[in-house]
């Protein structure tokens, strides 16, 4: 019997994927000059579509280059060369695999090192303990601020069409911009962008509202939401739950659930509150509970590298299995999962004294594997914590470094 996921579906905007597979967003901090998607990034997708995947989320992609959550970002604005992201779209297209997408706004996330626009909803800073200084001190958006990411979500979203990608998918999660403003901790305003969960959420609507006058309607629309910020006083799921609600009738094709950010790395599986993550597809629980009560298709992201686990997900009547790492060390895993079931993907996890420090040394791992899959060499499924690391600093510094002159005139 095959496995229930390699049963196709089609969502809500006609778009219709080969399995319920899903590559979630992992930035590969591999953009060639001036932010554009590099040759490298285009053998890793094509990689990631040929492994098997019915649909391919990108790294997130910047709305403005003057806000990064990383030095080798991509970004698409108004003035960009759209050749580079059309051959982008489609490589990940081989195999009949979709390609989506994921457009941000890192707002207060934004590395002190490399500059640019530290925007949030309060000047409130991140709080990263003994870390904190690495990131810049935020200043509370205006009225204006707010109608410029708004127009740049949309104006980024038509190009992405234009390009030939299947639709966006909006990053809501993981404390970035539109996430602070979903939270009760980082959003302290007291107009209509804060306060009530309707007026937090309203940044997120107007950008759903933006996008959608601007595609056509076959473009697919899906966000990337945290079940809970795992915060005292942040975002809880009954805010996710309200969001829900208010995203009904909007023609969204999915929402991915996830958890976190950078104060409390839930998508690592780590809580920073007392509730406790499930030891594989942390956010199962709360998706179970979220998909109950709406009829907006759901997906759950995080833990996930086992086909009887992939399965159970979807048993709970969650519509789409995201897998970011385990497709990081093993990009072929679905085509694996047809004739090897019991094949297990790869998670990496470092439990060093220094929380903050675990958590990069996991991505840099995770990273590295993603600029060899993008250089042609295999995987390594046991890298060091500290080389991978010590690597990673080196080459964020160079990226930080070419970023910084390229941009000299309008970083401050
Ligand atoms: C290197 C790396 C980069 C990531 N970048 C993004 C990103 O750009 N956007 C996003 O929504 N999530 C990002 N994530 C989080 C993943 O999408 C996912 O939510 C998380 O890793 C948990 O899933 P997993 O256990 O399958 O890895 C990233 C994760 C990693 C490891």
């Amino acid at each position: 019997m095959t496995s229930s996921v390699f049963n196709q579906i089609t969502l809500e905007s006609g778009l219709t994927l080969k399995n319920r597979l899903v590559k979630a967003a992992m930035e590969e901090n591999m953009a060639a000059a001036m932010q554009l998607p590099s040759t490298e990034l285009m053998r890793l997708y094509k990689t990631w579509a040929d492994g098997g995947v019915g649909l391919i989320i990108t790294g997130n992609v910047m709305i403005d280059h003057l806000a990064m959550t990383g030095p080798g970002g991509v970004a698409l604005e108004q003035e960009t060369d759209l050749t580079p992201f059309k051959s982008w779209a489609s490589v990940a297209k081989s195999q009949h695999c979709k390609v989506v997408m994921q457009i941000n706004h890192p707002g207060r996330q934004v590395f002190k090192k490399l500059g640019g626009k530290s925007l949030a909803p309060s000047n409130i800073p991140l709080n990263m303990g003994k870390h904190s200084h690495m990131f810049s001190q935020p200043k509370a958006m205006t009225e204006q601020d707010i109608a410029d990411v708004i127009a740049r979500f949309a104006t980024t979203a038509r190009l992405a069409e234009a390009a030939g990608f299947d639709g966006v998918e909006i990053h809501a999660a993981h404390g970035y911009l539109i996430s602070q403003f979903l939270s009760p901790l980082s959003n302290q305003r007291n107009d209509q962008w804060g306060g009530s969960i309707e007026n937090r959420a309203r940044l997120l609507l107007s950008v759903v509202d933006a996008i959608k006058a601007v595609v056509s309607p076959h473009f697919s629309l899906s966000i990337k939401l945290n079940s809970a910020d795992f915060q005292r006083g942040g975002f809880d799921v009954e805010d996710a739950q309200n969001v829900l609600t208010m995203l009904h009738g909007k023609h969204i094709d999915f929402v991915e659930l996830s958890g976190g950010s950078y104060e409390a790395p839930a998508m690592q599986g780590k809580s920073a509150d007392d509730r406790t993550l499930a030891r594989e597809a942390y956010f199962l629980e709360f998706a179970e509970k979220l998909t109950k009560s709406s009829d907006i298709p759901i997906m759950v992201t995080g833990g996930i590298r086992r086909l009887p686990v992939a399965e159970s997900v979807l048993a709970t009547g969650v519509s789409l299995v995201g897998i970011a790492s385990a497709l990081a060390t093993s990009p072929n895993l679905p085509n694996t999962w047809q004739d090897k079931p019991d094949i297990e993907g790869t998670i990496f996890n470092v439990n060093w004294q220094d929380k903050t420090l675990s958590g990069l040394a996991v991505m840099a791992m995770v990273k590295q594997q993603l600029r060899r899959l993008g250089q042609g060499k295999k995987t390594k499924l046991k890298p060091s914590a500290t080389l991978a690391l010590i690597k990673d600093q080196i080459n964020a510094a160079k990226l930080t470094k070419r970023y910084r002159r390229q941009f000299k005139d309008e970083l401050s």
